[in-house]
């Protein structure tokens, strides 16, 4: 099965398509194909991340139906010639999958403008700064601080989401640094005020490494903001991976090291708005203050 054309997954029926994806990516992808996801349309999608295949090819995607109609929104292109090249300035493996994975993703599909709701109630409460979205995507976040008068850097791997940010921030008038680069590796020239770190989702230990790099950004008084989606909606939503879900145990574990610089104001759960199936997503959210 492993020689067949692409296409041929979208004629079959999930669990078969599913199974035809494992094997025909075999080599590049040891994940994810096997779980379709209920999102909150009711529609069913698997989330293909992109992956280089036969040392020529790059796969993205998605594919959604339902149980009866499979659909593939399947992607599949020639690696351009500098695709090497782009790809040596993500340092991280994780950063690299990032970058193919949300590249499609966001042109694929529009991403959500508004806001996270805990951040607008958090950071509304203090003067604007000077601040950093780590992994901005399309610049919800990012965007919603500088129309507040932060001074905003959005990093991502992902050039597309960044073009999309600048888009928007144009369009409504406001001004957005962007930077094209692994929020792993990533330090502000400055200090900031605040540090935005909304949906990444990292396996240990780079999740400690990670936190303990977004405290050291910080200002003394300045806040990190930390949220994502929680354990409990794994499947629905958010990576198909359970270990990169939030829970506040593992958040609480991942910031243990770090309690010494940054005071925990803020750890809990939050019940969002019910979606259209009336299942309510949480979210798990971090707020803290260095010392
Ligand atoms: C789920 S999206 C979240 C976007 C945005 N923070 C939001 O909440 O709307 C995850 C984003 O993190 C970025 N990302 C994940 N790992 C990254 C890495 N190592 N370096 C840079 N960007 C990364 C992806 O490219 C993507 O834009």
């Amino acid at each position: 099965m492993r020689g067949a054309p692409p296409q041929v997954l979208q004629l079959l029926p999930l669990a078969k398509a599913s199974f035809v994806a494992q094997s025909y990516f075999a080599p590049c992808i040891p994940f994810l194909v096997d779980r379709p996801c209920l999102s909150r349309k009711g529609k069913y999608y698997m989330k293909l991340p992109s992956c280089a295949f036969h040392n020529q090819y790059v796969a993205c995607g998605s594919y959604r139906g339902d149980r009866t109609k499979f659909v593939s929104d399947m992607n599949i292109q020639k690696k351009s010639d500098n695709f090497d090249r782009q790809n040596q300035s993500l340092r991280s493996q994780q950063a690299r999958e990032a970058q193919q994975m949300w590249d499609c993703r966001f042109a694929e599909f529009p991403w959500p403008e508004e806001p996270d709701r805990k951040l607008v109630e958090l950071a509304g409460e203090l003067s604007p700064g000077t601040c950093v979205d780590l992994g901005c995507g399309p610049g919800r976040n990012a965007i919603w601080l500088a129309s507040r008068g932060w001074a905003v850097t959005g990093v991502d791997a992902s050039s597309v989401g960044l073009d999309q940010a600048q888009s928007r921030a144009r369009e409504i008038g406001v001004s957005l640094i962007t930077v094209n680069q692994d929020i792993l590796a990533y330090s502000p020239d400055e200090p900031v005020d605040l540090v935005v770190v909304a949906n990444i989702h990292l396996v240990e230990p780079a999740r400690t490494e990670f936190f303990t790099l977004c405290a050291q950004m910080l200002k003394s008084q300045g806040h990190l903001f930390v949220t994502g989606h929680h354990l409990k909606d794994l499947g629905r939503t958010g990576p198909p991976d359970s270990d990169k879900l939030y829970t506040i145990e593992r958040i609480q574990d991942s910031v243990a090291g770090i309690t010494e610089i940054v005071e925990i104001i803020e750890l809990a759960e939050l019940v969002k708005e019910p979606g259209p199936d009336g299942y309510s997503e949480t979210d798990v959210y971090l707020w803290a203050r260095r010392q």
